[in-house]
């Protein structure tokens, strides 16, 4: 395959979204749209997301040293597009779009109706880069759709749970599953 360079930049590349969930000083919950997202530990599961420049959520996590991590679903795009659009500075982004949320089953933290699969974390680290920081949550609950049976590995059918993808500029869907993990060993 024939390559180009192109300038240093962040790229275009498939993430997930996550609406990362926190509490203001007054109580009222915050919501910020996250498309930076990892894990860097399975045990303790460590829930890790990105985050750059002045934003509302930076502030709150680090106050509250601690948040919620709720999965997008496609159903959820204008939401999460809302929450990505506004910063809790200037509004109550909850209000003005009239999410349902409740508070975490474990800690404080504000978790959407919505969303079928949201994490509480607490934090343990952040680390700085850039003009930006890695939040590193420890995952301390994870509340899951009554609908979602089988929550084993390999189990999950994203195609049922139907997250919103997004890649630079865009959202997507995913369409259909390929292959097990594992495919090209059963080949040998
Ligand atoms: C599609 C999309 C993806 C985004 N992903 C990130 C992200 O991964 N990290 C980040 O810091 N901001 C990201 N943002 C920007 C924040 O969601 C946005 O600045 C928000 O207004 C911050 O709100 P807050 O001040 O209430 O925290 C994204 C926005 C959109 C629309």
């Amino acid at each position: 395959m024939a390559k180009y360079s192109i300038a240093p930049q962040r790229g275009f590349f498939p993430q997930p979204t996550y609406l990362i969930g926190t509490y203001k000083e007054n109580g009222d919950p915050n919501f910020t749209l996250i498309t930076w997202v990892t894990f860097c530990s399975s045990k303790p599961p460590m829930f890790v997301f990105a985050s750059s420049g002045k934003k509302l959520t930076r502030e709150l996590v680090e106050k509250n040293k601690m948040f919620s991590a709720n999965l997008v679903t496609t159903e959820m795009t204008l939401l999460a597009d809302h929450f990505g659009m506004n910063s809790g500075y200037s509004t109550n982004k909850v209000v003005d779009i009239g999410a349902a949320y409740s508070m975490g089953n474990v800690l404080k933290v504000p978790v959407l109706d919505l969303s079928p699969w949201a994490y509480e974390c607490e934090l343990v680290d952040v680390i700085p880069q850039g003009n930006g920081s890695l939040y590193v949550g420890e995952v301390k609950n994870i509340q899951v759709d009554e609908k979602i049976k089988d929550v084993s590995y390999g189990n999950l059918d994203l195609t049922t749970i139907d997250p919103l993808i997004y890649a630079p500029g865009n959202y997507y869907k995913i369409s259909e599953r390929l292959e097990k993990v594992g495919v090209s060993k059963q080949s040998e």
